[in-house]
C-alpha cells in the first residue's frame, strides 16, 4: 500500500462506486481464478474508465485481459462503433471475459485475442488512441516498443504497476528480472522525445504516456 490506509479509505468513501457487474465480475474472480490480487479493481478501474470517458477513443488496445476487469472500464469510454482489442495468454481464463463482457453489453465492441501478445500486436492492423500495458512486466518495453508504431501523436498509454511494490527504489536483485525490466521501462519513458511520461501513484503506480 502507498499511502496511509486511512487516507486509502478516504479516497474510496469519496470516489463513485462500483456498479454491481464489476463487484460480480471482482467476487467470482477471488472465489475461482489463481492470483486474484492481479484484477485492477476499484477504483484503479474507475480511473481506467475516467481515462477512457476523457478521450473518447475508437480504438483501445490492451494487454493483459485477465478476467475482464480493467477491460470493462476502459470499453466503457469507447467512442460509438469504436472497438476495444484485448490480449490474453493464459486461454483457460478467456471464458470469463467472454461471460462478463457480454453481460456488459460489449460483446459486438470487444475482441478477446488468446496468445502471446509479443506476436499479436504486430498482426494487429488497426491504429490505437489508448492502450493499457497490463501483462508479463519483463516485457514491458517490447510491448511498448510494439505500440508505438501503431499509436498516433496525441495517443496515450497507461501501464500498470510500475512502482512494483514500492521494489523501484532498491537496487534491483539479479534474480529479479521484474522488477529490473520496470526499472528498464520506467527509465525509457523519461528518456524518450516520443514521449512525455507521468507516474501517478494509484494503487501499484500507473504512468500516463502521451505520444509527443
Ligand atoms: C495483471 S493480469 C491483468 C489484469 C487485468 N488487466 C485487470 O486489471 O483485470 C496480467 C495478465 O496478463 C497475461 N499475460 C502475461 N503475459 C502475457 C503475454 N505475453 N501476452 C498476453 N497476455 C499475457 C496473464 O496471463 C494475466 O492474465
Amino acid at each position: 500500500m502507498l499511502i496511509d490506509s486511512r487516507l486509502e479509505e478516504y479516497i474510496l468513501s469519496n470516489t463513485s462506486k462500483e456498479d454491481p457487474l464489476l463487484a460480480e465480475l471482482r467476487r467470482e474472480t477471488h472465489l475461482k481464478v489463481l492470483n486474484p490480487r492481479m484484477l485492477s479493481g476499484h477504483p484503479q478501474g474507475k480511473l481506467l474508465e475516467m481515462i477512457s470517458k476523457m478521450l473518447s477513443p475508437n480504438k483501445i488496445l490492451e494487454i493483459g485481459t485477465y478476467t475482464g476487469y480493467s477491460g470493462i472500464c476502459l470499453a466503457r469510454g469507447l467512442k460509438k462503433g469504436g472497438h476495444l482489442h484485448t490480449i490474453e495468454v493464459n486461454d483457460e481464463i478467456t471464458r470469463f471475459p467472454k461471460k462478463y463482457f457480454e453481460k456488459a453489453g460489449l460483446s459486438g465492441s470487444t475482441t478477446i485475442h488468446c496468445g502471446d501478445a509479443l506476436k499479436i500486436i504486430p498482426a494487429l492492423n488497426e491504429t490505437f488512441d489508448l492502450v493499457f500495458i497490463d501483462a508479463d512486466k519483463k516485457q514491458y518495453l517490447d510491448y511498448f516498443n510494439l505500440c508505438i508504431k501503431k499509436m498516433p501523436s496525441g495517443g496515450i498509454l497507461l501501464a500498470d504497476n510500475v512502482l512494483w511494490s514500492g521494489k523501484v527504489l532498491k537496487q534491483a536483485d539479479i534474480n529479479d528480472p521484474e522488477t529490473q525490466s520496470i526499472l528498464e521501462f520506467n527509465k525509457a519513458m523519461v528518456s524518450d522525445s516520443r514521449v512525455e511520461t507521468i507516474i501517478l501513484p494509484i494503487r501499484d503506480g500507473i504512468s500516463i504516456v502521451r505520444i509527443v
